[in-house]
């Protein structure tokens, strides 16, 4: 459904995306694994449009989309969440939704629309989905802050996406906010029957959602699989997890 070809992204000779050839499949929920500076975001930000490869493509439903700005890599289907916060702190939870909404169907507020009404059964709905209804008039930037993601997650569903890409979706968060991620991820993705790539660096998050596995180590995919063929993959666990496959105890 997603496909990149042969993917390269320099940053003034530094290589920090090297050949990728990398396929999502329709309705699977696949983890792009690696260490910080793996190259995760870049690569993230060149399925986006938020960068734009040095060479190589990727196209979407086999059209290429590499070349074409966020919005309109957005509008057809492909949503994201950010490493950081991304959410307008002084609005309400329900504004914030709402404005994605009016956003994403180019409505044009004017002085005789009764804005405040506008989209409000949809908001509503996207806000009981990430379990938010009852924060629904609190102000974003004060919410706790896996709220604070889990309002990030109602915003790049109001694109009505095919495709979610979540980059780091539980970093930073307690061990209940992770818990709680992993199950409206897990929930919102099979309710609405949708393709998930998303990035991260702990690996009980990774074996609760992913149905397969990319590992990216400087820049390269090491190893694609199944969880259970990945964690058993001698590189992987030299590479990645540190350990010293092999190598007898003293
Ligand atoms: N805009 C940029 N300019 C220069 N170097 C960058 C830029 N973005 C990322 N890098 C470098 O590319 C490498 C990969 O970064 P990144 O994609 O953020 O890794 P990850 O998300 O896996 O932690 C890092 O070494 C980083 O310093
Ligand atoms: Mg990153």
């Amino acid at each position: 459904m997603l496909e990149t070809h042969d993917l390269h992204k320099h940053f003034d000779g530094f290589k920090a995306i090297t050949a990728i050839n990398f396929k999502l499949i329709e309705g699977e929920r696949h983890a792009i694994i690696g260490p910080n500076g793996a190259g995760k975001t870049t690569f993230f930000n060149l399925i986006t449009g938020h960068l734009q490869p040095s060479a190589g493509e990727v196209r979407y439903k086999g059209d290429l989309i590499s070349g074409l700005p966020p919005y309109r890599i957005v509008k057809l289907g492909l949503a994201r969440s950010f490493q950081r916060i991304n959410i307008y702190p002084r609005m309400t939870v329900f504004q914030n939704v709402q404005v994605a909404l009016i956003a994403q169907n180019n409505q044009h507020l004017h002085f005789f629309t009764r804005a405040h009404n506008l989209y409000k059964e949809e908001t509503e709905d996207l806000l009981e989905l990430v379990d938010l209804l009852g924060e629904i008039q609190d102000i974003a930037g004060e919410l706790a802050y896996g709220k604070q993601k889990q309002l990030e997650l109602a915003i790049s569903l109001a694109a009505n996406p095919r495709v979610l890409l979540l980059d780091e979706p539980t970093a930073g968060m307690s061990p209940s906010e992770t818990a709680e991620s992993i199950r409206l991820i897990n929930d919102i993705t099979q309710s609405r029957s949708l393709t998930l790539l998303f990035t991260e660096h702990d690996m009980s998050v990774v074996f609760s959602i992913a149905d397969r596995i990319s590992v990216l180590h400087h820049g390269e995919i090491l190893a694609s699989g199944a969880p259970d063929e990945v964690r058993k993959d001698v590189e992987v666990r030299r590479v990645y997890l540190g350990e010293e496959v092999g190598h007898a105890s003293a």
